[in-house]
């Protein structure tokens, strides 16, 4: 007998196959009345795959007796109450390591789009304003440039090593200091801040991080200062963010994530110091293949040999 799958959210095809192979598979999408679920067909579910953004609803988490392990699709597991799942005796793993490049990649990216004027430049191409007006406004360079990052762990320790290829100052704040960092480190945000150029998020999402990048911070960026985020729109004050964009407190932003995804605020749109991209910080075709193999290969684990490879750390002391 397969065990029974509970799949919640995005997948890609590679990943329904190999879930089909190995579970007998139920599709969170599918279920007309939760209630009914729960008392009935829920009561086999052993397994759940879920993705950093849809996470596990409350009643699921509760109701599902015999739930045994959840596997996220994404390093983030903020969507997930992994304090009650450790209570119940819920394994939670998720995708560490895997997608480190990428979204180091896309924070460049991002970095680089706001300052080099990408979107800018390719819209004065479309214009006509390259015929019409002449060459285009200088933009101004990352080379060298003094840019902060908010978490230093593996991402932010990867875009950190990206970072020096441009030579750039780089700083970090986290809750402690690395000594092995060759990088200065921070004990306070707003200082950093006050002394950096660019300000790069790529720190967990949740109560801990909420709001933390707000109005004084921004201040503190200032007129030629840039917020990339690449973590979790809840990190950013939004509300903040466009009011310092629109009055010019804030130089650049390069937004990967946002507060109520997938709403992005209108305000944004026309702002030419902006770039947007919706979540896409790992999905690669590449990327994302590695993170889905690993969401399977955590729940094949865990049926044929009782452990998992990737748990989330809040629920290592749970593995045999
Ligand atoms: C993924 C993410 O994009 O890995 C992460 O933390 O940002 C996630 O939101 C998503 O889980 C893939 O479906």
């Amino acid at each position: 007998m397969k065990p029974e799958l509970l799949i919640i959210g995005d997948i890609t095809p590679r990943m329904a196959a190999a879930f089909d192979a190995s579970f007998t598979c139920h599709t969170y999408s599918e279920i007309a009345d939760m209630d009914s679920f729960i008392s009935g067909p829920g009561q086999a579910i052993e397994a759940i795959a879920t993705t950093g953004h849809d996470g596990v609803p409350a009643p699921l988490l509760t109701g599902l007796a015999r739930l045994k392990v959840i596997s996220c699709y994404g390093v983030g597991y903020d969507a997930i109450d992994v304090d009650e799942a450790a209570r119940r005796g819920i394994l939670v793993t998720h995708t560490p390591n895997v997608l480190n490049n990428e979204v180091a990649t896309t924070a460049v990216m991002l970095l680089m789009a706001c300052y080099r004027e990408l979107i800018v430049n390719h819209n004065y191409i479309l214009a006509g304003d390259w015929v019409a007006k002449g060459n285009a406004p200088l933009s101004r360079t990352i080379g060298g440039m003094s840019v902060g990052i908010l978490g230093y762990g593996r991402i932010g320790q990867t875009i950190a090593r990206k970072l020096e290829a441009f030579e750039c100052k780089i700083s970090y704040h986290a809750r402690s200091e690395r000594t092995d960092s060759p990088h200065q480190y921070y004990a306070d945000l707003l200082d950093m801040a006050r002394e950096v150029q660019a300000l790069i998020v790529i720190t967990p999402g949740g109560a801990a991080t909420q709001h933390l990048v707000n109005q004084p911070i921004l201040e503190a960026l200032g007129a030629e200062g840039c917020v990339v985020n690449v973590a979790r729109g809840s990190v950013v004050d939004q509300d903040a963010l466009v009011a310092a964009l629109k009055n010019g407190t804030l130089g650049y932003a390069g937004l990967d994530v946002f507060e109520k995804e997938p709403q992005v605020p209108e305000a944004l749109f026309d702002m030419p110091n902006v770039v947007l991209t919706p979540h896409v910080g790992s999905a690669t075709v590449e990327t994302r293949q590695a993170m889905g193999d690993l969401t399977v290969d955590n729940l094949v684990h865990y049926f044929e040999k009782g452990s998992v490879l990737t748990p989330v750390p809040e629920c290592q002391h749970l593995i045999k």
